[in-house]
């Protein structure tokens, strides 16, 4: 959907906030999933490796920068649902902590001890700077929904390739981070809704964020020797951007953030959620 057609400050519903569910999928990721399970594709495998690598540092520093604020919001149901981000966020950082073992057992050692790295640099982070914390939490958490908005408008097209464990995941992930994507914003107004900090913050991130996972993702693909072959970039270039490409479409998305007025309820999921819950809840329990 984009947001642009919704014009400046409108949002489009005052329906209640979907409800934050904390779910606890069943059983570790198992022994059989192949290295490439993306469809058989090492550039698309390890793109989205290199992406979930990084979620169980940043999702836990995503939950110390909101609980960090927690007794400054008066509102119960802001509460509540700060109780609901957390809890999803807490799942998600263990499950994908799985996936990070697994490509320890595959061959990417480096992966693991990046991550005790950047990790001591998040609760440092934490702790010395809690509103820059909770300006990066919200404004990653506008990336979160605009991947899980790719996912769960097509989820057929975006994971139907990959391995059936794998695909779960990302679907379970897509669903909770539309569930709970306005936490973190709603408690950084609470706080400090000035409109230049989020800007700066949002453009630092995006940079950031792409130089992390472009990093662990060169790593991966140099391991398998396929970094210096030119149909490892050609792939990717179609996986990223081609006719279906991954972030093919999510400009507008991207772009809302920078406005004023930007909230991340302009861009309503909750036809997507209600239309993905029931089947993701189903498989996820297995
Ligand atoms: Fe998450
Ligand atoms: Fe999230």
């Amino acid at each position: 959907m984009d947001p642009m057609q919704t014009g400046p400050a409108q949002v489009f519903s005052t329906d209640p906030e979907p409800g934050i569910p904390v779910r606890h999928p069943a059983g570790a990721l198992s022994k059989d999933i192949p290295r490439y399970w993306y469809g058989g594709d090492a550039f698309a495998t390890h793109f989205m490796d290199a992406l979930s690598s990084t979620f169980p540092f940043g999702e836990a520093f995503f939950v110390r920068a909101v609980l960090h604020y927690r007794d400054r919001i008066g509102d119960p149901a802001l509460q509540k649902r700060i109780r609901g981000f957390a809890g999803q966020e807490g799942q998600h950082s263990r499950v994908h902590e799985q996936h990070v073992r697994m490509l320890v057992e595959q061959g990417y050692p480096a992966i693991e001890a990046r991550n005790r790295f950047v990790d001591r640099i998040a609760r440092w982070h934490n702790r010395r700077l809690p509103l820059l914390s909770l300006t990066m939490t919200a404004s990653l958490e506008h990336l979160t929904a605009i991947l899980a908005r790719q996912v769960l408008s097509d989820p057929d097209r975006r994971t139907g390739n990959m391995h059936p464990e794998m695909a779960r995941l990302w679907r379970w992930h897509a669903l909770e981070e539309a569930e709970h994507k306005s936490v973190a914003f709603d408690v950084l107004k609470e706080v400090a809704p000035g409109h230049a900090r989020r800007v700066i913050v949002m453009a630092l991130n995006t940079l950031g964020l792409g130089l992390e996972v472009f990093d662990r993702l060169v790593y991966m693909l140099w391991k398998d020797g396929l970094l210096f072959k030119a149909s490892t970039w050609r792939n990717g270039w179609r996986f990223l951007f081609g006719r279906d490409g991954f972030l093919r479409g999510t400009g507008a998305d991207y772009r809302s953030w920078y406005r004023r007025d930007f909230d991340p309820r302009q861009i309503d999921d909750r036809p997507l959620i209600e239309k993905n819950v029931a089947l993701i809840e189903a498989e996820i329990m297995g």
